[in-house]
This record gives C-alpha cells, structure tokens and sequence, in this order.
C-alpha cells in the first residue's frame, strides 16, 4: 500500500486544508496515524468493523487486546456508553482534554472489534491540537492503539511511525512530536474504588485528589502474567528492543559495580553491549554504548526519552542492553511500568 504522509505544524487555513484529506480516508474506513500528547496513534472509525479490523492487521495485534476511542468533544463520549459514572465525570472535569484514558461500560454502538468482546470501553479526549482537529474533520470518534508494530517501543517520532508503519496505512500524519512520550494513564471506572489498570503523565496521587480512593493493578510493577488478567494488554510483550534488555537492582554502586561487572565479562567477545544510564551516573561507566535516558531530577524527562532510546540501541545494534533501575514513586511509576515491561521482568 502506498501511504500518503502529511506535514502539519500548525492548524493555519493551509494545515487544515491539508488535514481534511486524512480526515476523509478515516471516514471512508481506511487507517490514518496522528499526532497526540503523548505517542502517535494508529485511527480508524471506531464506528465502522471493518476499518477497526485493519488496525489488528496492520500493527499485527492480537485481536483480544480492546482499542482506546478517541473523541474531540465531551458530547461524543454520551454515545459510547452505557452511563457516565459520577466519578468519570469528575475526572473528566479535571484531567480532559489530556492523557487519562477512562474505562465505562459500553453503549451497543460500540463494535465488538473495539472491546475485543468486552462489555467495557476505553474512551479519550486528547489534548493534541491537531489530534483533536483531526478527529473533529474526521466526524466520527476514532480507535486508536499506539501507531507501533506489535511489541515494539510505542512511536513518539515521526520517524519510529515510518520505520514501523510506512505501507501499512493509508496515511501518515507528521507533527510536532508528543511532549509525554509515555502512553495515558488507564482507570477503571466500573469498579469502585477505580483501580489504575496503566499508569502514565497523569499520576496516582493527581487521581487520589480528585476521587479520594484509587486502587493500582498490581501488575504495573510485577509480572502477574499468571494472574487473572483484567486488561487485556497486560499479559502481552511491550515495549521491547531487539536487544536483550535487563534492569539492574539495588542501591547507586551496587548498581554501577553489577553493570562494570557484567560488561566486563563480554570483553573480547563479539557482542555490543548497552548501558542506559542517566546524566548523573553515565560517566561512571567507560565501555559500551552508554546513553542517558536523562536527568534523574526530571522524571518527565526520562519518561519522554525512554522509548525513542530503546529504538536507539537498536539503530546501534545492541544485543544486550543493562537499564539501572530508579527508586520508585508516583514519579517515576509510569516509566518504571514501562522499563520492567520492556525487560520482560528480568533483574539482575
Ligand atoms: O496515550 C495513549 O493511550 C495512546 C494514544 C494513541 O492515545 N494509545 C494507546 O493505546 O496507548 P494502546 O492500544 O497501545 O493501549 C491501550 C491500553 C491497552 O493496554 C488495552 O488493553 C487497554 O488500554 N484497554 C483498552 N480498552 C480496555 C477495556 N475496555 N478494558 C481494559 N483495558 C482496556
Ligand atoms: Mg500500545
């Protein structure tokens, strides 16, 4: 397939001239990727079966994994659902237009493609302002998973769209990139308390303020692959680089001393070898590709980094990549989600 891209910087009379075509292939049921706040995401009319069904086939995801519908007005989200909880409301209020994904139970419009059979929907307002342009021109809610092939770092570049998804779709939207880089934060509003099923920018102590209890899935930071699992995405592979990725435990020099240690014993060896580090520890390490993710004291700014650095190893053809662990808190949970899930859990 050959895929039309689009550059738009900016919704002047030219950007949403632009913008109306990619508009017009999501309503006549192709898949279009576009810009949000926090990573590209892969369209389709949520509306429309068939059209969902190309988003399973062109990010080759399991089918049994539910799709995020994505509005551009409040009075969209009505239709979706069955009935908007109190509490929803609230969190709507406070957090939307931006990157909280709220789960509610599904109105019969809804296409079982979405939900993967569920009787609940993911719904989101983006903050984006040419995601929510676009999905305004498009008429119709969009379902939009992250814009990667299956399994791989979620896309917060243009350029990890095409590598990914350049013939796949119909149409590419380029943009200013995501200032999060992470995915939203995922809260089930048909439990009370709510429970975080995905953390993200917005962060568990920001929700405990508005609804007063929230429970957190406990399979954010621990494999409970053997678990029950509620969200369906939890029990696949994510994130992950070609490389063999590990997190290494412990305090600040145990940390350093097991990663000089693990290094060194690939010395003379045919193997590249990575360190993801940070501002303040990468100079403590001398072989390897060592990269930053970032400062330690700016959270928000290792969460933007991580993915675009995992695919980075990869364009350095890493085969075994050492991550140091951070000390977790309401900071840093959505990173460390992704880190651990990206290591398949492995510790060293
Ligand atoms: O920031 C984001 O949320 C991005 C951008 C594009 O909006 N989207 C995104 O979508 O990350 P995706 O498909 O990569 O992740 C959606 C997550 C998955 O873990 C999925 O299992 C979960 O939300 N999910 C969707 N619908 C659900 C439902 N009804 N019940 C439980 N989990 C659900
Ligand atoms: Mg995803």
């Amino acid at each position: 397939m050959k895929t039309q891209i689009f550059d738009i910087q900016n919704l002047d009379a030219k950007g949403l001239k632009l913008l109306e075509i990619p508009a017009a292939l999501i309503r006549k049921g192709e898949n279009v990727v576009f810009p949000t706040e926090t990573v590209y995401g892969l369209g389709a009319n949520a509306l429309d079966p068939e059209a969902v069904k190309k988003i399973f086939v062109a990010k080759g995801r399991p089918e049994d994994n539910p799709l995020i519908i994505h509005v551009s007005e409040l009075s969209q989200v009505d239709a979706l659902v069955a009935v908007i909880p109190e509490k929803a409301k609230k969190l709507m209020d406070a957090f939307w237009p931006g990157p909280l994904t709220i789960i509610m139970e599904k109105s019969a419009v809804v296409p079982e493609a979405v939900t993967a059979g569920l009787n609940t929907v993911a719904v989101r307002f983006p903050s984006h302002d040419i995601a929510r342009a676009f999905i305004k021109l498009a008429g119709c809610p969009v379902a939009a998973p992250s814009a990667n092939l299956s399994g791989r770092p979620s896309p917060t570049e243009g350029k990890h769209v095409l590598e990914d998804l350049d013939g796949r779709v119909a149409a590419i939207i380029l943009s200013a990139d995501g200032e999060l880089g992470l995915e939203s934060t995922v809260i089930d509003m048909t439990l009370d308390p709510p429970v975080v099923l995905r953390p993200g920018d917005v962060t568990v102590a920001e929700l405990r303020e508005v609804l007063g209890e929230v429970l957190v899935a406990a399979s954010i930071t621990k494999n409970t692959s053997t678990d029950k699992v509620k969200s369906p995405g939890m029990k696949y592979t994510h994130y992950s680089p070609k490389g063999e990725l590990v997190v290494v435990k412990g305090n600040p020099d145990q940390i350093r001393e097991k990663i000089t240690q693990a290094v060194a014993h690939y010395h003379g060896k045919p193997m590249t070898i990575g360190i993801l580090a940070s501002d303040e520890t990468m100079e403590s390490y001398h072989t390897g590709v060592i990269i930053s993710l970032g400062s330690r004291d700016d959270p928000k700014e290792m969460a933007k980094n991580l993915f675009s650095r995992l695919r980075t190893f990869d364009e350095l053809g890493v085969e075994k990549i050492y991550a140091e662990d951070i000390p977790l808190n309401n900071e840093t949970l959505a990173l460390l989600n992704r880190l651990y899930k990206a290591a398949g859990y492995t510790f060293i």
